[in-house]
């Protein structure tokens, strides 16, 4: 079946107790069990998952192509727990242009829980065959990558991670499983912060993993990271990511092209110096991504010829785009990365990022034009 027809059914199956065709969410915290902690239905406790969860995982390792797929409060916490699942004295090697908050765990708490951390531009081929070590457990890439938009080459890159005897997870939030997907790729597993198109709407917090082959001793260390630290995804979340799930084929078809239109209006306007788009022929990762991605996603970032203050003061004459962090809604939204992210940002103080959201394309372009001019 094609990703469309799978993202509207996966997880949805009609109720057996009522026959309701929209899933029921279940906000009990507790399920009865028998005499000696049996579990007749299956269910004991929220912590350790809940049946409106267990729906929204159906549907992601569904969507994936995965064989398991686990859900959490947020993309923080599902990031967190893949890397808590590694054993003390790993080796991990990041992209180096990656999710600040990825940057953040890597930075701060990696050497606290015993695990290396270094990165690396996995773009650069003999780079990312030096970085590697004996106790190189797992590669982490993001593509395309946030903030910059880079686009990395997947299927080369787990060939190498295998050959080394490691794994590869790939942060496919910005891309999502209607545009890309990297367990088709050669990827061992997906992260998501569901935070952003797969819920779609700027209204649910979640996160998710999916496995591409189901490995009971992962999925034990996975499940128990996330029931002793309690970072399961809530039903009602659940739920509202599974809503979401329904329409990202058509939301991702959209947020693509108005990004492809928003990209090709500033790539040749003199107040921009640069334009980061993997749609545009002069990206450097253009031909990876057209093959590797069915369009080429709702992120814009630009730089802005006059620099830091320039960009800021774009960003404040904005009417329709409204100055906000996060991205993957229905509205565009800007921010200036380097004034949000933190200590460890390597955002370049000229650029804007831009969620480019399901308006029409032409309001975009002329909200951006005057504040370009203005
Ligand atoms: C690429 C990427 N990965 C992970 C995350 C973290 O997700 P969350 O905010 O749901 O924890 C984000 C959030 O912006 C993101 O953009």
């Amino acid at each position: 079946m094609q990703f469309e027809t799978i993202a509207v059914h996966a997880g949805g199956e009609v109720d057996p107790a009522t026959g309701a065709v929209a899933p029921p969410i279940h906000l009990s915290t507790t399920f009865e069990h028998g005499p000696a902690g049996e579990a007749p239905h299956g269910q004991l406790y929220i912590r350790d998952g809940n049946p409106t969860q267990t729906r929204l995982e159906q549907a992601l390792a569904a969507i994936e192509g995965g064989e398991a797929a686990y859900a959490f409060a947020s993309g923080m916490a599902a990031a967190a727990a893949y890397l808590q699942a590694l054993p003390a004295g790993s080796h991990v090697l990041f992209h180096h242009d990656l999710y600040y908050g990825v940057r953040v765990l890597a930075n701060d708490y990696l050497p606290r829980w015993g695990i290396e951390a270094s990165a690396v531009d996995l773009a650069d081929e003999r780079a990312f065959a030096a970085a590697l070590r004996p106790a190189t457990r797992l590669v982490w890439a993001e593509t395309p990558t946030n903030p910059l938009l880079e686009v990395l080459d997947l299927r080369r890159i787990a060939a190498a991670a295998h050959d080394h005897g490691a794994s590869l997870i790939v942060d496919g939030t910005l891309a999502t499983p209607a545009l890309q997907r990297p367990l088709d790729l050669g990827a061992d597993a997906v992260m998501h912060a569901t935070t952003k198109y797969l819920g779609g709407h700027s209204d649910v917090q979640g996160g998710a993993l999916v496995l591409r082959r189901s490995d009971p001793e992962l999925a034990a260390r996975l499940l128990r990271v996330r029931h002793d630290l309690g970072a399961v995804a809530a039903p009602f979340n659940s739920w509202l990511v599974l809503r979401g799930l329904r329409s990202l084929g058509c939301r991702m078809e959209r947020h693509a092209a108005n990004a492809m239109a928003v990209a090709s209006a500033l790539a040749g306007r003199p107040e921009v110096a640069a334009v980061h788009y993997p749609g545009l022929p002069s990206h450097p990762g253009h031909e990876i991504a057209r093959r590797q991605m069915r369009a080429f996603g709702g992120m814009v970032s630009f730089r802005l010829a006059g620099g830091r203050e320039h960009a800021q003061r774009v960003a404040g004459r904005l009417r329709l785009f409204v100055n906000a962090t996060s991205l993957g809604g229905t509205e565009s939204l800007i921010e200036h990365r380097a004034s949000v992210e933190g200590a460890h940002s390597t955002a370049p103080p000229d650029l804007l990022r831009a969620s480019i959201g399901l308006e029409h394309p032409d309001d975009l372009i002329a909200d951006l034009m005057q504040a370009l001019t203005g």
